[in-house]
């Protein structure tokens, strides 16, 4: 299959490298046997070029709503884009009435449908917050999990919510209460997306993981595996001290993207709130699908500078993706890195996705096996000339355009 796919698109080159017979070409062999994909691509070769950018949403009074943000992105296992955010009806705070927002694009984020609301919290005023949205494969189902009342303003107790669609994002279910199941601890999930595990341990199994309170904050995941039907409480990485108010530098994990590295194990790239140690990414990782995440497993990523945000991070065929307001003090600069260690190292060109104010992100990329979803990733992200709250914007990635 490999050969197959290789020959057909790539003869020339392939014939040159095997004679020769580099370093690079024999580097290039052993990764297509050992990809976990049949790539027609060399990833050494990734040069991404950002094109085609679309303003999914714009901030300013519109109908009943005054502002947009918290942007999610997600495949569809028909090979559709859903984006998601929040619509916020009196103003760009956290706190407040909302609705939860999709458009969808059928044509891999070419056009997209007129914006759809799933959930209205009518005038409530703590409000829902998104949140991530889990693709079940196995089932055909897309998840959306987020939260009510999590900031505890005039409401009591938090609850954790879900939404599911079985027909590719076009139309919604009634909100469901998981908090049931899972007890009223504030859980803010991501905000990004979950997994489903692809490799063993615990192949199949939703993982969603987000943050707590403010006081009670860390890094939670929820597991299901059934589906979505039954949810349970897996690893917690704890605040430092845990309940108690925090000071600056404090150990304070906050909002967090995980993704399924090819061995199995899920690392979660995470918000140093109170800049612990560094103004960067923490990094840990669940070696038992999401049950634990061990602080031996824990790590400080010192060359992904961040200035407190929700970041982006995506696995696509033995790469790893990310993006953040690449910055120590600000939300500007949105940048695009990618490691072809799972995280270990980056490489040294990173590119620049908008200069100016930029907030919150997310990576997704369609799961085909066409060249064309090999070439692509898709991000979303608060884009703004002056706050970065003014729009969300989409943009396509061609991994392999700059060259
Ligand atoms: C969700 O369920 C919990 C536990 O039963 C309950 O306390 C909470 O009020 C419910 N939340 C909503 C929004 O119905
Ligand atoms: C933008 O990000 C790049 C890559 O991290 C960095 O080299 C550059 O200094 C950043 N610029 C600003 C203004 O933050």
């Amino acid at each position: 299959m490999i050969f197959i796919l290789f020959f057909g698109a790539k003869r020339k080159v392939f014939r040159r490298r095997i004679f020769n017979m580099e370093t690079g070409s024999r580097m290039f062999f052993m990764f297509l046997l050992l990809s976990p994909c049949f790539c027609v691509f060399n990833p050494a070769q990734i040069d991404p070029l950002v094109y085609d950018e679309q303003l999914l949403w714009v901030s300013g009074i519109q109908g009943e709503v005054s502002s947009f943000r918290i942007p999610v992105i997600t495949f569809t296992p028909k090979g559709s884009l859903l984006a998601f955010t929040e619509a916020r009806k009196l103003s760009s705070s956290d706190i407040g009435a909302k609705f939860l927002a999709v458009r969808r694009s059928t044509d891999k984020g070419s056009t997209w449908s007129p914006t759809a609301f799933i959930v209205d919290d009518a005038h409530h005023p703590n409000g829902l917050n998104l949140g991530s949205v889990v693709v079940d494969e196995e089932a055909g189902s897309v998840i959306l999990i987020y939260s009510f009342c999590f900031h505890l303003y005039h409401c009591s107790p938090a609850s954790t919510m879900m939404v599911e669609s079985v027909d590719d994002g076009l139309s919604w279910g009634v909100p469901r209460n998981l908090s049931v199941q899972l007890g009223v601890k504030a859980f803010a999930p991501g905000p990004g997306f979950g997994i489903q595990k692809r490799y063993p341990p615990a192949k199949g199994r939703l993982v969603v993981c987000g943050h707590g309170t403010l006081e009670g904050d860390g890094v939670f995941c929820i597991l299901s595996d059934d589906h979505g039907q039954n949810w349970y409480y897996g690893a917690a990485l704890k605040s430092i001290p845990y309940n108690q108010p925090k000071k600056a530098q404090d150990f304070n994990p906050d909002e967090c993207q995980p993704v399924e590295l090819p061995d199995g194990s899920i690392m979660i790239n995470v918000r140093n709130q109170n800049n612990y140690h560094c103004r960067c990414r923490i990094v840990i990782r669940s070696l038992d699908g999401g049950l634990t995440l061990p602080v031996e497993e824990l790590f400080f990523d010192n060359k992904l500078v961040d200035p407190a945000v929700a970041a982006g991070a995506l696995q696509k065929d033995g790469v790893l993706y990310f993006t953040n307001p690449s910055n120590e003090q600000h939300r500007v600069n949105l940048t695009l890195r990618w490691s072809l260690t799972s995280g270990l190292s980056w490489e040294n060109k990173a590119v620049q996705i908008w200069e100016g104010p930029s907030g919150y992100s997310c990576i997704t990329s369609l799961g085909g096996s066409s060249v064309e979803d090999e070439k692509y990733i898709y991000a979303i992200y608060e884009k703004g000339h002056k706050d970065y709250w003014e729009t969300i914007s989409f943009v396509k990635i061609n991994l392999y355009g700059g060259r």
